[in-house]
């Protein structure tokens, strides 16, 4: 068998649809250009038919993406199909992926369908799919607690209508290494082309297995992996792209398989990721957590100084760690940041670096040593500010808070719109709610839900950047915005300054269009 394992990247998919990680199209656009940098085999961009706003950012991926395929997931029926196609058809290599649920338990009580009408369905819907293209990729949804002749019975069909890759999905996070490897081994040995397709397993991490359920699969024949950034998705998330990628790096004696992944790129890829969903990594995440290279404990810190191996399985340089920390400073030039950022993997253009200079500088008037993980978080946010500068709104002129243990908050607030300035000030439970109140009585946002507020420090220290996230609820879509400075206060309006002009944009936007309709 051949030994090249096709990554399949799903994060603005089943990562993207999870509660607390949606991303605006240009959020999706940014993770597409990480994972190009990576270099998976197959990105899925979303679930076309799933609303207008995931039909136009599947649709752009697919112009933008140069090498990778860009696939699109559909419900097993023509319309949902021919949406998917529309959504992909302009990318290089253009991928349809339907799934149709095989277990009796979704059969039954989901789909209300006898197996003879799932089997029917399938090749059907799997015809269809490949009338548009030969790249067509089946998911028996909930394979794993399905019955394994029923599935042979699905792939063989499927296979004979056109598909090209089998997907077997433990969709529910319930198998186990060796049921796995044992399921992939059964299907393969008793669907007579199975030599004609690539197996791909797509495994969620309930029972913490994603990973090892993966690697079993890929025993068992599997040659796809399906998996997203920082282990993102449904429930308790997928794969970990990351976990498996680095499993295999760190013991080929044990996997044996090679992929075209660039492992450099994981770091960057996973920050990227975070930062657009306004979370940081868990502490002790594989690979990603901050922990992952850090030795604090007397005998360890004694091992590793004298044998870095002692303690360390992978290099924190295989993922893209620099521990060579450079501290900059006010005295530091352009040339000296541009340098650094090249050496953290950033290519910037004249324009992007003279940006990110000037707010160096700035934090330079505030903070002694500017670090790795700072500059990171300014380029970062650089992309994310000139996307909230193309959406027309209000800027922080000032803000001027004053808050005790034992009186009520007050926070004057002047904004900037254009020409115009406006200033208002509240009470509030605290200097974020008097803040938030301030800005609201200027703006006068539509009704919404107030989501989430996250605040995360970028590096060590008292006087690190503060990252502050805004997630606001309205009309069945998430808007967010966010905020970076060492003044958390001034962070937390930008943040939620940018959420509300985004909202307001985008309702501006809804009104615009029925009016054009009407
Ligand atoms: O978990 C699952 O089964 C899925 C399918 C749609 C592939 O996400
Ligand atoms: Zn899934």
């Amino acid at each position: 068998m051949n030994h090249r394992i096709m990554i399949f990247d799903t994060t603005l998919r089943d990562g993207e649809q999870s509660p607390g990680c949606s991303m605006n199209l240009k959020e999706k656009i940014e993770v597409a250009k990480c994972l190009e940098r990576l270099h998976v085999d197959v990105i899925e961009a979303g679930f076309a038919i799933s609303s207008p706003g995931d039909f136009e950012s599947v649709q752009t991926i697919a112009s933008t993406v140069k090498e990778a395929s860009v696939a699109s997931l559909a419900r097993a029926n023509e319309h949902d199909i021919d949406v998917a196609w529309d959504a992909v058809k302009h990318a290089a290599n253009p991928r349809i992926h339907l799934f149709l649920a095989t277990s009796p338990l979704h059969m039954e009580y989901k789909l209300k369908k006898t197996p003879e009408q799932i089997l029917e369905m399938a090749e059907a819907m799997t015809r269809h799919a490949a009338k548009y293209t030969s790249n067509v990729e089946f998911s028996a949804e909930d394979a794993t607690r399905s019955d394994w002749d029923f599935l042979v019975r699905v792939t063989d069909a499927v296979i004979r209508a056109g598909a090209t890759t089998v997907n077997l999905p433990d969709t529910v996070g319930y198998t186990t290494p060796e049921e796995m490897r044992a399921l992939i081994e059964y299907v393969r040995a008793n669907v007579p082309d199975s030599d004609k397709v690539v197996f791909s397993v797509h495994c969620h991490n309930d029972l913490g297995l994603a990973t090892a359920n993966s690697l079993a699969g890929v025993a068992g024949g599997a040659r796809q992996i399906e998996c997203t950034i920082n282990g993102l998705g449904e429930r308790s998330g997928n794969t970990a792209l990351e976990e498996v990628i680095m499993a295999m790096h760190t013991r080929p004696g044990v996997w044996d398989y090679e992929t075209n992944i660039d492992t450099t790129q994981i770091a960057r890829a996973s920050r990227t990721v975070y930062t657009i969903i306004g979370q940081s990594a868990p502490l002790n995440k594989p690979i990603v957590g901050r922990n992952a290279f850090a030795h604090e404990s007397g005998i360890h810190q004694h091992g590793v100084l004298a044998n870095k191996q002692t303690y360390e399985i992978l290099t924190p340089e295989s993922v893209g760690v620099q521990t060579n920390n450079l501290v900059l400073g006010k005295h530091s030039g352009k040339h000296a940041v541009d340098d650094r950022l090249k050496t953290l993997g950033y290519q910037l253009t004249p324009e992007e670096l003279q940006s990110v200079f000037e707010e160096f500088k700035r934090l330079c008037d505030k903070k002694k040593k500017v670090k790795d993980a700072d500059l990171e978080a300014m380029v970062e946010h650089r992309s994310i500010r000139q996307e909230q500068m193309d959406v027309e709104g209000y800027e922080l002129d000032w803000f001027s808070v004053h808050t005790s243990n034992f009186t009520t908050a007050t926070c004057t607030v002047r904004l900037k719109k254009g020409e115009e300035t406006f200033e208002d000030v509240a009470l509030g439970d605290g200097p974020i709610d008097a803040a938030y109140s301030a800005v609201d009585k200027i703006i006068q946002p539509p009704e919404h839900t107030f989501g989430i507020w996250n605040i995360h420090s970028v590096s060590e220290g008292k006087d690190t950047l503060g990252e502050v996230t805004v997630r606001l609820y309205a009309n069945g879509k998430t808007y967010s915005g966010k905020g970076l400075s060492t003044d958390v206060i001034e962070a937390s309006i930008q943040a939620y300054i940018n959420a509300v002009n985004t909202f307001c944009a985008a309702v501006r936007k809804a009104e615009a269009r029925k009016e054009k309709t009407a």
